[in-house]
């Protein structure tokens, strides 16, 4: 018999212990992955919460199911907050996605057939911007603008070009591997002069444009898409801002278009995210993360190292491995042996293939949300640049226990663990 109020290390020891040992990974290794985060307690509670009973079509007082006074306030909060953080006119909590995030609001201003242009993948954009094995490279007619291989930076005369050519009905900004600041006023004159309409994604840096540390696409953008999990450190999840005139196409986009009943736990749990991002601290915490990849990006071009666009304005880079002649395939696995979590990167004009490629993604929001300042990022750095050089087996055991140390040092959620009985303490060591 189910016993509905047991615990679930009761209930389901095998998912139990699974989420343990990942909670360990998370816990024991450095989390350099860009995209990723680490939520706080509260933002954890509110989504594991009886919430996920309810269904909820439609919006806030607008719903076809009864039962909703409650989640109407929650969702309405969330939608407040988003309005009042990144001051926008109006918002749609709803996405379950990024990537549903983006499509709604193509649908909103766009029909299949018509013409995208965005950032190409390999020069950093997202699959959503118009990849061939993506929705937006299959309903769209999908084109592509680029950066330049000596700068590393977006062309925008290109981008002009492209447009002028190839009449799109949508302009696409923004990216996943781009370290730079985008200039949103010049996309948006050129998106003013084919006719386009302007969507801004800023996945990855909205948690800087939450902080205030980083240009805002809000007074550019028609529509602005995100996720909620990367920088600003919520749910994982999609959230869409836009100027009023556009709000009711987006809304209808969100739902009935793409998605169902919206997932009301994740959205409490967007609330109080946005809640944390309008708290002073976190414009301390944003700060933190671009120094920290600053820093980061200065001491591996210090070892030799290459990074496209030679630095970063965000909480990424993109390292070029050609130098150390490693691919970034090997490169993310030796690194993940040490436990450095990375990822494989094309880099702009990039020999190999995609699964292989030259170049690798790092990024600090995670390890800058458990603590670490520029004298961490030093030794990560050094940790980087020694199972990079060396490779064997030993000096990939001696960073490891070197990671777990500093990584113990900064716990995410567990009280930090005794001093341990056989490891020294990080202190007493140097890193290598
Ligand atoms: C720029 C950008 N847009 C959209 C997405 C998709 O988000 P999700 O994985 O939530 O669908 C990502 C995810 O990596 C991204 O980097």
């Amino acid at each position: 018999m189910i016993d509905r109020r047991a615990p679930l290390a009761k209930a389901d020891p095998a998912i139990f212990q699974l989420i343990r040992r990942e909670v360990e990974r998370q816990e024991q290794g450095l989390e350099l992955i860009a995209s990723e985060n680490v939520v706080t307690v509260a933002v954890l509670e509110a989504m594991g919460t009886a919430l996920t009973n309810k269904y909820a079509e439609g919006l806030p007082r607008k719903r076809y199911y009864g039962g909703c006074e409650v989640v109407d306030e929650i969702e309405q909060l969330a939608i407040d907050r988003a309005k009042t953080l990144f001051k926008a006119e109006h918002a749609n909590v709803q996405p379950h996605s990024g990537a549903q995030a983006n499509m709604a609001a193509y649908l909103a201003v766009a029909k299949p057939g018509d013409t995208l242009l965005g950032l190409a993948l390999p020069h950093g954009g997202h699959l959503t911007h118009g990849a061939p094995v993506n929705f937006s490279g299959t309903l769209f007619r999908a084109t592509h603008y680029g950066v330049r291989e000596d700068t590393g930076r977006i062309d925008y005369d290109q981008v002009r070009d492209v447009a002028r050519r190839e009449r799109p009905r949508i302009l696409i900004g923004g990216g996943s591997a781009y370290a730079r600041i985008i200039e949103f006023a010049t996309l948006r004159s050129i998106a003013e002069e084919v006719g386009a309409t302007f969507v801004v994604d800023m996945a990855h840096f909205a948690g800087l444009v939450a902080a205030g540390i980083h240009p805002s696409p809000v007074p550019h953008a028609h529509i602005v898409t995100t996720t909620t999990h990367k920088t600003l450190r919520g749910p994982r999840g999609g959230l869409i801002l836009c100027q009023e005139a556009f709000a009711k196409d987006v809304d209808k986009q969100v739902f009935p278009g793409i998605q169902g009943g919206p997932l009301e736990h994740v959205i409490a749990a967007k609330a109080v995210a946005l809640g944390e991002a309008l708290n002073p601290e976190f414009k301390e915490y944003a700060t933190q993360v671009v120094r920290n990849a600053q820093a980061l990006a200065a001491a591996l071009v210090e070892r030799g190292y290459a990074i496209v666009s030679g630095g970063t304005d965000t909480h990424l880079m993109l390292v070029d491995l050609r130098s150390k002649q490693v691919t970034g395939k090997d490169a993310q696995e030796l690194l993940d042996r040490a436990g450095i979590t990375v990822n494989k990167n094309t880099i702009p004009g990039d020999p190999q293939k995609a699964f292989v490629t030259s170049g690798i993604r790092i990024g600090t929001p995670a390890v800058t949300t458990r603590g670490f300042t520029e004298t961490e990022m030093l030794k990560v750095a050094d940790f980087i640049d020694t199972v990079l050089t060396k490779r064997d087996d030993a000096t990939i055991a001696r960073v490891r226990a070197d990671v777990r140390d500093l990584a113990e040092r900064f716990p995410l959620y567990a009280a930090p663990p005794p001093p341990s009985p056989v490891r020294p303490a990080v202190a007493g060591h140097h890193a290598r």
